[in-house]
């Protein structure tokens, strides 16, 4: 066996063919560790891989086998594809973040719109190696939607919990459509992630929340993908949204493993944006991880509502690993980054604004260096919460202004009240 899974916290060791989230002796995440010393893990290897029309390799995820799941028979892989996501140089929304190199790494271009496909092909590919017959999760939305895909392709039953209120329509119509049993649970994400596990353990049912390390070898490939884009040129920031903290926790594996296999000679800083009203994680990196509080979640970033992330301790590791910093974003700062997103016609949901948010922000601060180079991870497509977009340009949202509003106008079925409308002597306001 090339892969295993090794406790994080006191190192204890299982087989991959377990069914097990936390290590027995000590309560601690698991990670899968593959021993990389037979294989031959080169730039070359995946850049020869780029363009392939065949499964696995014309997936963003699978392309990278190796660093993800390098034993796997390819005959178990579920995958849609997956990855293959642009990196977008944006000179506009860099000049505003006040930087003079921006990416935006687009996650929401996947196949059900977030980047929970990449950690889903990975966790649907395990249930497959080990028989599970049905697969479940707890999810503000895109786990949700992603896990009812990648079930219902992979032929075995998908259950969802959500919380009662504030879950996205995109997402929720998303796993309606695919077929998941789904269940509106009278509580909020940290209690039906509790609650997910525990019917699970009882009904022999497979938990693919990012507590399951099979989806976080997934999506560490985010990474590596926007590196390959750069041609392994590393940036000096990685930005990325945090909820419940698998995405950071992988691109800290991910990061770490690059430099260890040599395919980067150095390391990028990573920087963390939560939600002012969900940032459990902001105030314990204040206190330097002295302590952790859990927090009664709020944001209109309904992706972000968490407030007692499950891969805290491994997102805690990656800021180690990469000398990170985090960082925290009003509500009426992460709509006004999302509507400039929006307006550059990228477009994204609010939690993946975060990234531009948080960004502007810590130049600000000079934290980040007008200067240095970053790949901001836009996390989810602009279409999976259509009421929060139109929410904030028709004005409706409560405590939160259109700073930058795009106006429905309303015409007679006239030419002159068109006429009016299109030769009107004020513009949309842009980035
Ligand atoms: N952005 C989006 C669009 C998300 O859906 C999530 C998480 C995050 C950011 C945060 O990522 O949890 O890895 O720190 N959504 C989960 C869900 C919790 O249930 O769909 P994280």
């Amino acid at each position: 066996m090339a892969s295993i899974l090794q406790c994080m916290d006191c190192g204890r060791q299982y087989p991959i063919d377990r069914v097990i989230y936390n290590c027995e002796a000590c309560g601690g995440l698991l990670d899968v560790e593959h021993d990389f010393t037979n294989l031959s893990i080169t730039r070359d290897l995946f850049d020869s891989r780029l363009g392939s029309l065949d499964a696995p390799y014309n997936s963003g995820v699978w392309r990278y086998k190796e660093m993800v799941y390098p034993d796997v028979d390819p005959a178990h892989v579920v995958s849609r594809p997956e990855g293959n996501t642009n990196l977008y140089h944006t000179p506009r929304l860099a000049q505003w973040a006040g930087v003079d190199t921006l990416y935006l790494k687009h996650e929401g271009e996947n196949p059900t719109g977030s980047f929970k496909d990449r950690g889903m092909t990975g966790g649907v590919t395990q249930a497959r190696v080990l028989g599970m017959q049905r697969v479940a999760c707890a999810s503000t939305g895109n786990t949700s939607a992603s896990l009812a895909a990648y079930a219902a392709f992979a032929g075995i039953e998908g259950i969802v919990f959500f919380q009662n209120k504030q879950v996205a329509l995109g997402k929720l119509a998303q796993a309606i459509a695919y077929g998941a049993t789904c269940v509106r649970i009278n509580a909020d994400f940290d209690k039906n992630m509790q609650l997910v596990r525990e019917v699970s353990d009882n009904l022999g049912i497979y938990v693919l929340n990012s507590v399951n390390p099979f989806r976080l070898e997934g999506q560490k490939t985010i990474i590596i993908e926007a590196l390959q884009q750069l041609r392994w040129h590393v940036p000096d920031w990685i930005v990325v949204p945090g909820g419940n903290l698998g995405n950071s926790s992988a691109f800290g594996k991910a990061l770490h493993e690059l430099h260890a296999l040599g395919l980067i000679d150095r390391l990028p800083r990573l920087a963390i944006i939560q939600a002012a009203g969900a940032s459990p994680l902001y105030e314990a990196y204040t206190r330097d991880f002295a302590s952790f509080t859990p927090q009664k979640a709020d944001t209109i970033a309904t992706a972000i509502k968490i407030g007692n992330p499950v891969s805290y301790k491994k997102a805690v590791r990656a800021l180690r690993w990469t000398n990170g910093v985090v960082e925290k974003v009003t509500d009426q700062e992460i709509m006004d980054a999302k509507a400039l997103i929006d307006a550059q016609g990228i477009g994204c949901e609010p939690a993946s604004a975060c990234s531009l948010a948080g960004t502007r922000k810590l130049v600000a601060q000079g934290v980040i260096r007008p200067g240095d180079s970053v790949v901001a991870v836009l996390t989810g497509h602009v279409l999976k919460d259509p009421e929060a977009t139109i929410g904030y340009h028709s004005g409706t949202l409560d405590h939160l202004s259109a700073n930058h509003p795009n106006h429905i106008f309303e015409s007679e079925a006239d030419l002159e009240s068109l006429g009016r409308i299109l030769t009107r002597r004020e513009a949309p306001v842009r980035a």
